[in-house]
């Protein structure tokens, strides 16, 4: 039998981790989970209730929350309270929504738990920003991923012209500096490397470069 195994990988935003870990997972046949997409699930509930500057509220109705994930011929779909909103998270507002809910610490012991519940028994491919420290601290593999920011930047500013959105450049940097800040300096579960992850700074490699080098350290701790 195949051994089951897990893979982190955590880094900035920008750096291109789920294009990464969904290839990686494609590549090494394991489940492929985006736990930013269950953040942004939780800061679009709070941003339609306007409630997103009531920290204790967010608190409160944390473990009340009805967000699951479901798998469509290996897709993730996002559901909220029954609703799929898996396109309605990927706007700006909805990021900045998950940046400010995932500060809160009882929105973040809901989430693990979804997360570990969803690994278990199965090999995964997990990216996020606590995955290698706070989700699978067991992690087969723990990677983290980065790059400049200006490197990230550049690429959210191509596909967002590629959608047909011509944002400032400025604003695109700002917004990922800004989130880089938030992520990094929040008391809860704030973004670092683990002691035991690999780095893999993305800055001069191409998408394929980097997704090679996930499979092959995969590979490397996994064997075959
Ligand atoms: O990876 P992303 O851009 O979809 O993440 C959206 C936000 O969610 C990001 O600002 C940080 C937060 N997040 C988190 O706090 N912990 C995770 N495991 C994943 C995302």
């Amino acid at each position: 039998m195949k051994k089951i195994f897990s893979i982190a990988i955590d880094g900035p935003a920008g750096a291109g981790k789920s294009t990464v870990a969904r290839a990686a997972a494609g590549a090494l046949g394991a489940m492929y989970l985006d736990t930013g997409a269950m953040y942004r699930t939780v800061g679009l509930y709070f941003l339609r209730e306007n409630l997103l500057e009531d920290r204790e509220e967010i608190a409160r109705r944390a473990d009340g929350l009805n967000v699951s994930v479901q798998f469509e011929g290996g897709v993730q779909r996002m559901l909220l309270g029954g609703e799929d909103v898996t396109e309605a998270i990927r706007t700006p507002e909805a990021s900045m929504a998950a940046s400010a809910v995932g500060a809160v610490p009882e929105v973040r012991a809901y989430l693990v738990r979804l997360q570990q519940e969803t690994a278990r028994g199965i090999s995964i491919v997990m990216d996020g920003r606590d995955i290698g420290t706070k989700v699978l601290p067991d992690a087969t593999l723990k990677i983290y991923l980065t790059a400049t920011a200006e490197v990230r930047a550049l690429r959210r500013y191509a596909e967002l012209r590629e959608k047909g959105e011509r944002p400032p450049f400025h604003e695109v940097l700002d917004d990922i500096v800004e989130r880089d800040y938030n992520d990094m300096h929040r008391a809860a579960s704030p973004l670092t490397r683990a002691a035991d992850a690999r780095l893999l700074d993305t800055s001069n490699l191409t998408l394929k470069e980097s997704v090679d080098e996930v499979v092959r350290l995969a590979r490397e701790v996994i064997g075959g």
